[in-house]
């Protein structure tokens, strides 16, 4: 089996690469990533050296390539070098705020590199013999916009994306659809709702407050701390992943005999939302705990109380029902034990040779 990680240096894709090595014994994996600097490459790097010790540890196939998912000539090389039969595409531009201040990467990565991957899939694929049997994608939860329904449901309407980064997301599932119905590329859809853990995204809320805490500096906390996040662990994220990767979406028939194309949608979140408010006082909590902050920190001195930002979203709660029922899976991690993992990591990575 040959795999094919996109955005392996990246927060989940490391972390599933990870994951399919220590599980999937006879799996060759290759990772690709462009190292973009959106945020600290060497965070990218230092995932990358994890991944590579990994491997070299339990003598499994890996190897990373530097490339860029916008150039279809990479894309189609890396194919024909690797022959995958399972695509991950983790690669993208992530991140509402800087999509609304800096469009263009976010049309390139996330919808022509999208492309150009189902353009490679189309062209290696010849109805399942050969070729890429399932194509995995990164959607998001930034897709419900403004949902007035909880928890949201892959059925409701997600036409009115509240951010650029939002409808580039909601660009690939349609994409995805459509390359299903007329090439037949079976395809699977994730909608990650706010992934955090160790080695994480520095510019996602729970990192940044902890950089801004250390330095002594104030938070800010929009719509007055009440915005509602279904804060999902990033172990709980491979573990959906790991389950949903051999299960191939198929054709099938629908009740009048029309033709479906194999092409699933799913939500992968906990499912148990906190308020932003919650959620910071939990964080303190445990980067005390961990010594990263003085115990006893005072966190109410350092908050900075603001109204609603353009491209947030009030709330985001995920039903998690289908993926539960199709592949017996629901994510358990509490808040707390994956902040202290965070917190944990977070100490030794930065302070490691210090303390
Ligand atoms: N982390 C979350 O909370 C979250 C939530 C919803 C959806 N997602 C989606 O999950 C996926 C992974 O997110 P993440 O948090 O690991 O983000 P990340 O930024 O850590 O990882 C993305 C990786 O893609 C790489 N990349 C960017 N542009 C590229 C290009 N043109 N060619 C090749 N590589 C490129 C980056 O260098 C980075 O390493 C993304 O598609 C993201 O939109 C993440």
């Amino acid at each position: 089996m040959k795999i094919l990680v996109t955005g392996a240096a990246g927060f989940i894709g490391a972390h599933l690469t990870e994951a399919l090595l220590r599980k999937a014994g006879g799996v060759e994996i290759t990772g690709l990533d462009s190292l973009d600097s959106c945020y600290d490459v060497n965070l990218k790097e230092y995932r990358l050296k994890r991944i590579a010790a990994l491997a070299g540890e339990i003598d499994a196939g890996w190897r990373f390539i530097k490339g860029d998912i916008t150039d279809a000539s990479v894309v189609s090389d890396v194919f024909r070098q690797t022959s995958p039969d399972i695509v991950v595409n983790l690669a993208a531009q992530a991140g509402v705020r800087r999509s609304i201040s800096d469009p263009e990467p976010y049309i390139g990565t996330n919808i022509t590199g999208f492309y150009n991957i189902l353009e490679a899939c189309r062209h290696s694929y010849d109805g399942g013999r050969n070729g890429v049997r399932h194509l995995l994608y990164a959607s998001s939860s930034s897709v419900y916009g403004e949902n007035p329904a909880v928890p949201y449901r892959t059925s409701d309407r997600t036409d009115f994306p509240v951010s650029l980064y939002a409808a580039t997301k909601k660009c690939d599932e349609i994409l995805a659809y459509s390359y299903a119905g007329l090439y037949g590329i079976p395809s699977t859809g994730i909608r990650f709702f706010t992934v955090y853990g160790p080695a994480g995204r520095p510019d996602m809320a729970y990192f940044r407050f902890t950089d801004q805490l250390v330095k002594g500096r104030k938070i800010n906390l929009y719509n007055y701390g009440k915005c509602v996040r279904d804060f999902t662990y990033i172990d709980d994220i491979v573990e959906g992943l790991m389950r949903v990767i051999p299960a191939s979406p198929e054709w099938a028939r629908g009740e009048n005999g029309q033709k479906i194309p194999p092409y699933r949608l799913y939500n992968l979140g906990n499912g148990h939302p906190a308020s932003l408010a919650d959620f910071v006082k939990i964080l303190q909590e445990e980067l005390s705990a961990a010594g990263v902050l003085p115990e006893g920190y005072d966190i109410g001195e350092r908050i900075e109380m603001l109204p609603m930002q353009s491209g947030d979203v009030t709330v985001s709660y995920s039903d998690i029902s289908a993926f539960e029922a199709d592949f017996g899976f629901r994510p358990e991690t509490s808040l707390r034990t994956g902040l202290r993992r965070f917190a944990e990591w977070y100490k030794e990575y930065y302070f490691g040779k210090r303390i």
